[in-house]
């Protein structure tokens, strides 16, 4: 057999999808695993939206749309933009995808190639180096500090900047962080990626989970200059509770949403006909509540979690302000032993709450980050806890 083409063999799978499926398989086989690698919230979807769908399918809206999304739906996400974030597109230039991540595909097949290099702040999200590899594109991490809320200094990126650069990819608020830029640390930013004209893609797909009245800008809001060269990134997985639905959307500069859509009507054509009209139903207003009622939820377990984590001796837990993780420091316990065996990382850490304590984790290293440790707190309080009892109790037996 011929071998795969080389980008085949370049790409790995998503460890978090991967570590959740291992949980899962675990949990199928009557084994009790407190899993903390769900990127989805807990709650159902609002049965309006289930009821719009049902509409859609009941009414016969079950064929192909125009490849790019309904007009209704672009519409509706280009009010909301301007409604809630100051930032002024037309509906053409947004593009509607399966997906904040298939948005994101799109954006590097259509802006990224052989010998450009796109900067990624680390700890990052998993998916970013893998489509910047697929793209031909290098991606150039910079690492951020625990000290420094997990933000990324100006001056590190004004110093990676190089002719090859051509994009920075800015997740705000982040996962596996939760870190979030405010506004006069987005303005910093801005004016570097303007000075060095570099496109910035920002990927706000957490912008409604956040806590403590942190308010959500995006970049691209900031001045006409940043606007020109922003890729804005969402959609409804996180804020409606509707991962399985596939909708997300970018909202850019027209020739680069064309590009994007013309990418995209030769891959996957529209996304489904159905959960556009679902998303259309949820974008259209009238689920503040339900979004409000879940970020309170949330709010509870971030507080509950970060404490108990920071009181773990060898741990230290950042606040995070958005998103629905935990990422704490667990290099305290780097080097300690079990057994026969040495924890010298932070697989090895995973590996052996998987396997001794029953509690699924996603180590450090898949963002980038030895020494971390993602938790989700997207589960039940009562997960929240029984899964803490268990990391301490299977730490009291290192030596
Ligand atoms: C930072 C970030 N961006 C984008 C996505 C993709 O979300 P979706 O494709 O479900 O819209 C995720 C999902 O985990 C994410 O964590």
């Amino acid at each position: 057999m011929k071998p795969l083409a080389k980008r085949a063999y370049l790409i790995k799978p998503s460890p978090t999808l991967s570590l959740e499926a291992k949980a899962k398989a675990m949990r199928k086989n009557g084994i009790d695993v407190i899993s903390f690698s769900a990127g989805e919230p807990d709650f159902d979807t609002a049965d309006g939206i289930k009821g719009a769908a049902i509409e859609a399918i009941n009414s016969g809206f079950t064929k192909y749309t125009p490849s790019s999304g309904i007009d209704e739906l672009r519409q509706v996400v280009a009010e909301n933009l301007a409604k809630n974030h100051g930032l002024y597109y037309k509906p053409d230039e947004v593009l509607i995808s399966c997906g904040a991540k298939h948005s994101l595909y799109n954006i590097s097949m259509a802006l990224f190639e052989d010998g450009d290099e796109v900067i990624i702040p680390s700890p990052y999200w998993v998916t970013y180096p893998e489509q910047i590899f697929l793209s031909g594109a290098t991606p150039v991490f910079i690492e951020t500090h625990q000290e420094d809320d997990f933000l990324l200094r100006p001056e590190d990126l004004e110093a990676i900047i190089n002719k090859k650069t051509k994009g920075l990819i800015l997740n705000t608020p982040s996962n596996p962080v939760g870190s979030a830029y405010d506004i006069s640390h987005l303005e910093q930013i801005a004016e570097i990626a303007v000075k060095h004209n570099i496109y910035v893609i920002s990927d706000e797909t957490y912008g409604d989970i956040v806590y403590d009245g942190f308010k959500q800008v995006s970049i691209a809001s900031l001045n006409k200059e940043i606007f020109k060269i922003t890729i804005v990134v969402t959609g409804v997985s996180k804020s409606y509770a509707m991962t399985g639905w596939r909708i997300g959307y970018a909202a850019g500069p027209k020739d680069i949403i064309n590009a994007m859509g013309n990418i995209q009507s030769q891959s996957t054509s529209n996304p489904a006909s159905i959960s556009q009209k679902a998303a259309l139903e949820a974008l259209k207003g009238g689920y503040q509540d339900f979004i409000t009622m879940m970020v309170e939820r949330f709010d509870r377990r971030r507080k509950y979690i970060v404490e108990r984590l920071n009181r773990i001796e060898g741990f230290t837990c950042f606040t995070p302000k958005g998103s629905f993780y935990v990422f704490p420091n667990i290099s305290g316990i780097l080097g300690k032993r079990f057994s026969n065996h040495v924890i010298d990382s932070s697989v090895r850490f995973a590996e052996y709450l998987l396997n001794e304590a029953k509690v699924a984790a996603v180590p450090g290293e898949a963002f980038g980050a030895p020494g971390y440790m993602r938790l989700s707190y997207a589960t039940s309080m009562e997960n929240i806890e029984k899964g803490l009892d268990r990391i301490e109790k299977a730490i009291k037996y290192f030596k």
